[in-house]
């Protein structure tokens, strides 16, 4: 935006209300931490920022370089003084004509919000302007705003015993004001309940006869997150925007009531997303796809008409056009399945990749392993990659076929077009287009059947022995309980 305006963010606050010890800034809302709403927000509008941190701000500092670098500075209030103090904190890098401040805690405001607040500020030529919303509802800690005759003031909660039907606007945290007034005027704010208050500036500016105003914003859009239910309630709010925002784009949610998702996930037109499924981090869905119920996919990045069958988790996993996953299947981290191939019910599938047209269709667990194209792994196959200290690789060339129920024990090669026969404990490399056997032969005793029917039956005879004398001294025993219960035994 705005060259001549200079944003400054609020967050050193302690989050007494949300009763965990640690700063409410960097709880996340559809994946973000709340702090990044903020800043990102004033980074679209190209407004200089410097963010106030205090409690936990090594951490808050942290999460926002991570995203912003350098590009965002920080000041320290070291004691926790109230919102007022906390600007005045700041003062020292003030630097631009316009102030515009932000508590840290509302992370629903748009660039809209914003731009409204300083065409209005400018248009009217105010001294501080502000936004408020309309919330007649008494239980609540927001600053009521009281205005007669454009004298504007606002009073804090705790401190109003107005009538709120009256007094129906509240102050959402959203400021702009004038360096020069903020340079004169912060010094002389004085602490009501151990706190200096920000909002006392208002009442300041309109005793010193300055210009104030007010735009309105929608509630919704302004909420401020105080407790753990506020939390709840604007990621509600959040999920929701994000899911019609992808409903308009083509996407199916079956039932969109319970569906997580996080801010940086994209899903492509025609895709069918299932009841209680959670789309988190960064994950990127193709079109035409299925992700059926209760699937957990976190950092997964899908192609086109894959279908993802219920109850599948895959996290940090490549997953190719066409291929189909589950049901029950743990795919990740570090996973990449290949066009076309599937990854069956109760296979656990990590470290490793498969090629195209490749299947692993049942109970199954392959890690640390590079499987090519086409090949076909047997029900209850498992790569035994550990030894205990090390991983091991193993590598299964195109158009292997591996028999069910083999352990194959890693580091090993399979060579191309080769067979493993059902039950093989694999532990040297198979050649290309061999037939690998390694499992013991079956022998078959004719006849045995009869010797071990006799040898049961003498087995049976003794065992119902034993078992008699335990009734009977089992019976003795109850037998003796009943005598000792009985009352004639205690009448004199
Ligand atoms: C504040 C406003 C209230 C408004 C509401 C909107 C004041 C006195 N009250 O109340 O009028 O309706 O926001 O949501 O400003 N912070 C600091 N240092 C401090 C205290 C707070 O940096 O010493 C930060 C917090 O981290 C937070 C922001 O300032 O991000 C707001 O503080 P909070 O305690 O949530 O203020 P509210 O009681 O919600
Ligand atoms: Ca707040």
């Amino acid at each position: 935006m705005i060259s001549e305006v200079q944003g400054i963010i609020l967050a050193a606050g302690k989050a007494k209300r949300f009763n965990t010890g640690n700063t409410k800034v960097l709880e996340k809302i559809c994946g973000q931490e709340m702090i990044l709403y903020a800043t990102r927000l004033l980074e679209l509008l190209k407004v200089q920022t410097t963010v106030v941190v205090g409690h936990q701000k090594k951490l808050v500092q942290k999460a926002v370089q991570k995203v912003h670098g350098k590009r965002v500075h920080f000041v320290v209030q070291e004691e926790q003084q109230g919102t007022g103090h906390a600007l005045l904190c700041a003062e020292k890098v003030f630097d631009k004509k316009h102030i515009l401040i932000m508590n840290a805690d509302t992370p629903l405001i748009d660039e809209h919000i914003i731009l409204k607040l300083y065409n209005n500020h400018i248009n009217t030529g105010s001294t501080i302007s502000f936004v408020s919303a309309h919330y007649p509802d008494p239980h609540t800690h927001y600053g009521r705003v009281i205005e007669k005759d454009g004298f504007f003031e606002i009073i804090e909660a705790r401190d109003f015993t107005g009538d709120y039907a009256t007094h129906c606007c509240i102050n959402a945290g959203i400021y702009i004001a004038e360096n020069t007034f903020l340079q004169n005027t912060l010094h002389t704010l004085k602490e009501t309940n151990q706190e200096i208050y920000i909002t006392d500036l208002i009442k300041k500016a309109s005793e010193q006869g300055n210009k104030v105003s007010m735009v309105k914003a929608p509630f919704d859009t302004i909420r401020g997150v105080n407790t753990y239910e506020e939390l709840w309630a604007v990621e509600q709010i959040q999920r929701s925007q994000l899911i019609k925002k992808w409903m308009q784009k083509g996407v199916r949610f079956f039932t969109p009531q319970n569906i997580h998702i996080d801010l940086n996930v994209s899903i492509g037109a025609g895709t069918f997303i299932g009841a209680g499924t959670h789309l988190l981090g960064e994950t990127k869905i193709g079109k035409n796809c299925v992700i059926d119920a209760f699937s957990y996919l976190h950092n997964a990045i899908v192609d086109d008409n894959v279908i993802i069958k219920t109850y599948c988790l895959v996290e940090d996993a490549y997953i190719k056009n066409d291929a189909v996953v589950g049901p029950f299947a743990h795919v990740g981290p570090q996973a990449v399945i290949g066009k076309a191939s599937v990854i069956g019910n109760f296979v656990e599938f990590k470290n490793s990749s498969i090629g195209s047209y490749s299947k692993a269709k049942h109970l199954s667990y392959i890690g640390n392993a590079e499987i090519k194209d086409n090949v076909n792994i047997g029900a209850g196959t498992i790569t035994c990659n550990y030894d205990g200290a090390q991983k091991h690789q193993t590598n299964i060339e195109s158009n292997v076929f591996v028999g069910s129920h083999t352990s194959i024990i890693a580091p090993i090669t399979i060579g191309e077009g080769s067979y493993t026969a059902a039950g093989s404990t694999l532990t040297d490399d198979v050649p290309s287009n061999a037939l690998a056997i390694a499992r013991a032969r079956q022998v078959n005793k004719p006849e045995y059947a009869e010797v071990i029917r006799k040898k049961q039956k003498k087995h049976h005879v003794a065992d119902r022995t034993t078992k008699q004398k335990a009734a009977t001294e089992k019976q003795s025993f109850v037998g003796a309980i009943k005598t000792i219960n009985d009352p004639a035994l205690f009448e004199e």
